[in-house]
């Protein structure tokens, strides 16, 4: 009688073969881990910064969203460039699909929220509704981006550094 295991697809069992332990790490944590939740985080409150903005008419929100914005784009920019490290130098992360379709998200992300960075610098009025709709559509692209990111982690287990001490 054949098990799952036994009929496995031979390119899939070679795959699993590979390392996927994270590389970039500082004592034993990962840092892509440690740095992904403040794009995360800033993406999100830029969004609830121009609600708010759009529901008061208060300049302060115009402020504060150049630098939450500022916060998001650079943050994810670094968080990024730390992933995209991983990805390349680790084979069993660059060997599964899963992991290119996260970074494709990411980078989606990035670049989104370069935009809306450069959107108000260049003209911090420019929130209604321009801001606003960017907003929007990173705040999916952050969704979709750390959905993908969780999946690698709790599904196909990648970036875990289990202790030998365990
Ligand atoms: C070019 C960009 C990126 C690449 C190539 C990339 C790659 C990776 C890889 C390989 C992992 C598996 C864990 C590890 O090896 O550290 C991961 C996890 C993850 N990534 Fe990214 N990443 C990128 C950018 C981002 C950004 C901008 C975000 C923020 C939305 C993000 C959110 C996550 C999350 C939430 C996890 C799971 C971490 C956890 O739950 O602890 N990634 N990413």
């Amino acid at each position: 009688m054949s098990t799952a295991e036994e009929t496995e697809n031979p390119v899939i069992s070679k795959v699993k073969e590979k390392d996927v332990t994270s590389a970039v790490a500082v004592a034993g944590h990962p840092l892509h881990a440690m740095t992904v939740h403040f794009p995360i985080a800033l993406v999100f409150v830029t969004f609830a910064i121009d609600v708010i903005y759009w529901w008061s008419a208060d300049p302060f929100w115009l402020r504060a969203g150049v630098w939450s914005s500022g916060g998001a784009f650079f943050m994810g920019a670094a968080a990024g460039a730390v992933g995209t490290a991983e990805l390349l130098m680790v084979a069993g992360i660059r060997g599964r699909v899963a992991s290119w379709a996260h970074a494709v998200a990411a980078m989606m992300l990035i670049a989104v929220a370069g935009l809306n960075w450069g959107l108000r610098v260049t003209d911090a009025a420019e929130i209604l509704p321009h801001g606003l709709l960017v907003s929007a559509l990173a705040a999916v692209l952050a969704g979709m981006a750390g959905w993908h990111g969780g999946k690698l982690i709790f599904h196909h287990g990648i970036g875990l550094m289990v202790s030998p001490k365990d």
